[in-house]
């Protein structure tokens, strides 16, 4: 079972599509939109693309969010701004629509954090236990999995599982390691980590907390469990802005990827919203996956139709299984993203 990817040149283009010059005179927002009704394309975004992206896309979402639309729109094509494995997700879910990527090294470190070999050889000494595998992950993965779950629906759809069924947890320790806490399991975790959430400093952020007063630290669950100690919120990306646009609060200090305060700033433009520091000298707390994704490239994107993704028709219905699992689940709970 493998994944391919169409590479970046189709034959009729004599160079890469990203290497094509555009006119600098175009209003890309104009283009994007004209391309979305001639091609009958839908752009789905998620809330760490950059502010243009955003602006542009028909849904902003978080992972489940993202998968649920994926999974009932009625475009041909799927432009998904967002990483690998979220477009993969898409593809799984439409085998016989055109799924696009702005750029293929659009990776994951999470994802990349849990090599299905690998994880193929721990679940095989744990014959015991089911898999739910957090939706940052590869189809790979996905295949080896027995439900899915995002950070909107982790706590419901493990609480919803018998007291006494064995658990293995992938890839994510830190949202592993909350949800054992929230839940009082005792789920067994893959050893992975998000590069962006496990940036941020403690101490750093104790110092903002205590130079603004009143003001309430919001965290993603793929924080380390230092940073969650302390947030006055946990929540995916869309709970995490739900819950700001709704508390009274009026200076939030933000522990997940930056690109959320943009849609933060729009929803609430009187209240101030700071990004959490990360322990490093820069101060920016970007996912260098998410960023490769520009209005550039999204517009290349869709007038070349590449770069396409494409795969394994085994993987894929191995990969679906799960996937369909929790989107039942999360009707069943009542959830969106
Ligand atoms: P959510 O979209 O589920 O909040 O996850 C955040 C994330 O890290 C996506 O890569
Ligand atoms: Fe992956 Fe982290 Fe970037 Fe999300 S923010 S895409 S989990 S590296």
């Amino acid at each position: 079972m493998s994944v391919h990817n169409v590479e970046n040149t189709a034959p009729n283009l004599k160079k890469g599509y990203l290497d094509i010059e555009i006119d600098p005179t175009l209003d890309l927002f104009e283009e994007i939109n004209k391309l979305k009704k001639e091609k009958n394309a839908v752009v789905l975004a998620h809330y760490y693309q950059e502010p243009d992206i955003q602006d542009v896309a028909d849904y902003i979402g978080d992972s489940l969010g993202l998968a649920q639309n994926a999974a009932k729109t009625t475009a041909d094509i799927i432009v998904f701004a967002g990483v690998h494995f979220m477009a993969e997700t898409a593809k799984i879910l439409n085998p016989n629509k055109k799924v696009l990527l702005p750029d293929l090294k659009a990776g994951c470190s999470l994802s990349d954090s849990c090599p299905p070999p690998l994880f193929k050889a721990f679940k095989d000494k744990h014959p015991e236990h089911i898999v739910i595998s957090y939706i940052n992950c590869s189809a790979g993965i996905k295949a080896l999995s027995d439900i899915i779950c995002t950070s909107s629906n982790a706590q419901l759809i493990v609480e919803s599982l018998p007291k006494d069924q064995k658990i293995i947890f992938a890839p994510d320790k830190n949202l592993g390691g909350y949800i054992n806490k929230k839940t009082g399991r005792d789920m067994l975790l893959w050893n992975g980590a998000c590069m962006v959430h496990e940036l941020f400093s403690l101490e750093k952020i104790t110092r903002l907390k205590e130079r603004n007063p009143g003001s309430k630290i919001l965290a993603h669950p793929e924080c380390e469990d230092a940073v969650l100690r302390i947030a006055d919120f946990i929540g995916s990306t869309t709970q995490i802005l739900k819950y700001a646009t709704t508390d009274p609060t009026q200076t939030f200090i933000v522990a997940t990827e930056s690109g959320i305060l943009h849609k933060m700033r729009y929803d609430s433009p009187n209240k101030t919203f700071i990004a959490a520091p990360p322990d490093n000298a820069c101060a920016c707390n970007d996912c260098p996956h998410m960023k490769l994704n520009t209005l550039e490239k999204l517009y290349l994107c869709m007038k070349y139709e590449l770069p396409e993704i494409t795969m394994d028709e085994d993987l894929r219905i191995a990969a679906k299984k799960p996937i369909d699992r929790m989107l039942e689940m999360s009707a069943q709970l009542g959830l969106g993203g």
